[in-house]
């Protein structure tokens, strides 16, 4: 079922921190009408990147995975509104740079699977973990935005 207040968690990869393009990222999902629950930069540790992508543990591409998220800074965000999951996968576009749509963000501004600037939850249970590696829960804010009565209907 939707939910207005559904959050997911988002990861401004190292790759679009160095190309310039949190702004960029940030104001794509500020204009879709999503709220910002919680910000920060970080460099990611190897212990959060293994917490992080250990279900892909045992993949091919988990080792340059996780020193390539520990190479650099990164953005570390919480987002919430409507059906924000499913929707923020929409936004972010297909992992494959031959498959995202332009329009997206990987669509517009990637041509790499690893560097595709952007990773974000697939599911309530990614996020519940997710969350947990980056944010305490006192720093994820609740709080009303006023322009929300323009932005929803109900
Ligand atoms: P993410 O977890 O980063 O949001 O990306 P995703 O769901 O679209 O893709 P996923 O399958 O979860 O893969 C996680 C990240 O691993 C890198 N990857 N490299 N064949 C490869 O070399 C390969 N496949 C995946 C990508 O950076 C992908 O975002
Ligand atoms: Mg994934």
């Amino acid at each position: 079922m939707t939910q207005i207040n559904e959050r997911t968690f988002l990861l401004i990869k190292p790759d679009a921190v160095q190309r310039g393009f949190i702004g960029k990222i940030i104001t794509r999902i500020e204009e879709k009408g999503l709220k910002i629950a919680a910000l920060k930069m970080v460099q990611v540790s190897p212990e959060q990147a293994a917490r992080q992508y250990e279900c892909h543990k045992g993949r091919p591409f988990y080792d340059s995975l996780v020193s390539f998220i520990c190479s650099s800074p990164c953005v570390a965000m919480v987002i919430e509104g409507r059906n924000a999951i499913a929707l923020c996968r929409r936004l972010m576009g297909a992992t494959s740079p031959d498959d995202s749509q332009p329009g997206t963000i990987r669509g517009d501004f990637s041509l790499d699977v690893k560097h595709n600037l952007i990773h974000g939850s697939d599911c309530a249970e990614s996020f519940a973990h997710e969350c947990q590696v980056y944010f305490a829960d006192d720093e994820i804010l609740n709080y009303h935005l006023d322009l929300e009565r323009w932005i929803y209907y109900s």
